[in-house]
């Protein structure tokens, strides 16, 4: 430990940490944006659980919606079907070259009423939005507790949120497979032992949930999906 480390607070010790965490996650997925399209053509089934996880939301014509750690804007079609021209949809994500792909999508496909912000979602200023949407980031976002938090704070009473990820086979033959799902996750910056089903249980009060065993070939795919009270 430095001079300038021993004059640091505990809290400030944690929050450079969480930054560097951030960096390097940043850095990380700026590198794979190109690939990341391209990834998910190859392995296909990721329209279907969208479309799932958008369907669950309930949103209506000129609705707010934020969409959690957004990637390359693929949700943006289907959440702009249901809240229509009117509406808008906030996308957050921490990675520049991700939201570099998100803005190309939004000018090609002519999409108007996309706010893009770059940042990490537990420090950008998150608008009231009508409901949330966070496919594939969970399992991604360091601090996922306090994303949560954020993001449920910025929901309006009676707002929707759901959460799509991957999980661990419950049961046999999880004892064959999580091991290298957890391997996976732990070389591409994922933490697969994440429940944040259980989390948002405790914020909103109940939560319902879907799961598709196999679903991520090695891993489940599972839904959680609740109300603002
Ligand atoms: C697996 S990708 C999923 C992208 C997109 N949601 C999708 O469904 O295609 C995970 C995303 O989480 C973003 N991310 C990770 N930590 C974040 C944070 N703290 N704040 C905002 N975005 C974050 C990454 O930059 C990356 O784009």
């Amino acid at each position: 430990m430095d001079e300038y480390e021993e004059d640091l607070t505990e809290r400030d010790r944690a929050i450079t940490s969480a930054r560097h965490r951030g960096d390097e996650i940043a850095s990380y997925w700026s590198r794979l944006s190109r690939a990341w399209d391209p990834m998910l053509r190859f392995v296909g089934l990721h329209r279907k659980y969208r479309s799932e996880a958008v369907s669950v939301l309930r949103l209506k014509r000129g609705e707010t919606v934020l969409d959690v750690a957004c990637g390359t804007g693929l949700n943006f079609s289907f959440l702009l079907q249901r809240v229509g021209p009117q509406g808008r949809v906030v996308a957050i994500d921490i990675a520049r070259g991700m939201l570099d792909k998100a803005k190309e999508r939004a000018e090609r496909e002519g999409y108007r009423n996309v706010e893009l912000l770059l940042g990490d979602i537990t420090q950008v200023k998150i608008p009231p939005v009508d409901s949330a949407v966070a496919c594939w980031s969970m399992i991604s976002i360091p601090n996922y507790r306090e994303a949560l938090v954020r993001i449920v704070e910025s929901l309006r009473p009676g707002g929707r949120i759901s959460v799509l990820d991957f999980k661990v086979i419950d049961g046999f033959p999880g004892q064959i497979f999580n091991p290298v799902f957890r391997a996976m996750c732990r070389l591409t910056h994922q933490d697969a032992s994440r429940e944040p089903w259980v989390d948002l249980e405790q914020m909103l009060g109940a939560v319902k949930m879907r799961e598709w065993r196999f679903g991520g070939f090695l891993s489940s795919v599972y839904l959680a999906w609740g109300k603002k009270p």
